[in-house]
């Protein structure tokens, strides 16, 4: 079999076999296959597609590339979460805890910023000494001490997927249902998760702009969970504006904290009980998504999320002072206050040019395994349906380069779009699947 031959059925628009697919990524896995021929094959796949049956196959392939952890002696039941990516979705940093505080252990892989999209890892890591790089045996001691544990991805579980990632991440080939339907689940089936609840974005900040494509990409990974007996949910939420106020790895790491200390802000915390409650359902503690989002509130209002996620942080080598005092988060060099224009109602606060400025200002990556800025980011303070002040704070730059604060500045101005009649706020879901 060649590469050249796999690449060139794709890119006239033929069905891949198992056999095709399975020798690109055993290939890819193995440094065989160079960059630029998976990058060819990404990109045909993005302007092709793929069938359920070619994205089942891409998806167990990636899976097997590595270890797939039986997790049944370890602990009854794991249940994991993924998002889809988004701008400000730093959810799984406090309902992973969450849930682990309400008796049920999470045990997840997380990534790292992908385009305009943020990583829960780059978030992470910005507190310092926090080591996401754990072998499967400190996963699994782990897991059992404390009933969580937060990795990256590691040579050993789906490393395909970790390869892939990062050469989708700047060769534009991330939004393909395909790509990111076999990302997501390789890493599920392969890090141990019996149950898999999936926050599928949609809108202009996330990877799925469309609400009939989210539901497509939402459908196809609830059935390939299915497939491989998993039991699977998804719940389609929105991401036209940024989720909280903070965009950017130690500004949204600091929110998140913020949030486990009972503050935080409404939509995001919000999210995070949502989430919450479908998992303690999935993984069988609550009768119901409702019941699990009261157990959710509980834990996380009485402070034994905080509690937990110190454990967790504490267990993975961080400094857990930053977790008492997000003061000590170490700040960027210029910290600009941009007051509204004007008065009115807010139509938009454009997501997609918040992520997108946040990797202007070196919070993201341009290029494969670039070193990103944790410091760097945006505060933005009012939603969509706001009624904003001339002269209220309308957002916060935090920049360590001044020209690239001057972008950002103009670039955050023109992502508010104002209205004078009253404009309804965002719905913060558009349904569940599963
Ligand atoms: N999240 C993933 O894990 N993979 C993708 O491809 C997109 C979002």
């Amino acid at each position: 079999m060649r590469m050249v031959d796999i690449i060139i059925k794709k890119r006239d628009q033929l069905e891949l076999s198992q056999a095709e697919i399975k020798f690109f990524i055993e290939g890819y896995t193995k440094g065989e296959i160079p960059d630029y021929q998976a990058s060819a094959l990404a990109m045909a796949i993005l302007l092709n597609g793929m069938t359920s049956r070619e994205t089942k196959d891409m998806t167990l392939a990636m899976a097997h590339s590595g270890e797939v952890l039986d997790l049944s002696n370890v602990v009854p039941i794991t249940v994991d979460k993924h998002s889809t990516g988004g701008v400000g979705d730093k959810t799984s940093l406090v309902v992973a805890p969450t849930v682990a505080a309400c008796g049920l252990p999470v045990g997840k892989m997380s990534g790292r910023g992908l385009g305009f999209s943020g990583g829960t890892l780059d978030k992470l890591e910005s507190i310092p000494g926090f080591r996401s790089d754990l072998s499967i045996e400190q996963f699994i001691n782990q897991l059992k001490a404390i009933g969580i544990v937060l990795i990256g991805q590691s040579v050993d579980l789906a490393p395909a997927d970790g390869k892939l990632y990062s050469l989708r991440d700047v060769t534009g080939t991330v939004q393909s249902i395909p790509l990111i339907a076999s990302s997501i689940m390789s890493k599920k089936i392969a890090s141990g998760a019996r149950a898999i609840l999936l926050d599928v974005k949609v809108g202009i900040g996330a990877f799925m702009t469309d609400l009939s494509e989210a539901r497509k990409l939402a459908e196809l990974m609830v059935e390939i969970g299915g497939m491989v007996g998993r039991k699977t949910v998804a719940i389609l939420s929105d991401m036209n504006q940024p989720l909280g106020k903070a965009v950017g790895n130690s500004l949204e790491m600091v929110e998140a904290i913020e949030t486990l200390h009972g503050a935080g802000p409404a939509d995001f915390k919000e999210h995070c009980l949502l989430v919450a409650g479908y998992m303690l359902a999935l993984g069988g503690l609550a009768k119901n998504e409702d019941l699990g989002k009261s157990l959710a509130e509980e834990a996380l209002m009485g402070g034994k999320s905080l509690i937990k996620f110190r454990e967790m942080v504490q267990a993975q080598g961080g400094d857990i002072r930053y977790v008492d005092q997000p003061s000590l988060f170490t700040k960027a060099r210029w910290i600009e206050q941009v007051k509204a224009p004007q008065s009115g109602y807010l139509a938009e606060v454009n997501a997609r040019d918040a992520g997108e400025t946040t990797v202007l200002l070196g919070g993201g990556r341009e290029h494969k395994g670039d070193p990103i800025d944790h410091a760097v980011g945006l505060v933005i303070e009012h939603k969509v349906g706001d009624w904003v002040k001339e002269g209220d704070v309308l957002f916060t730059v935090h920049a360590n380069d001044q020209v690239k604060r001057d972008k950002a500045v103009s670039k955050i101005l023109n992502a508010h779009r104002w209205c004078d009649e009253p404009v309804d706020p965002l719905p913060l879901y558009y349904g569940k699947i599963g």
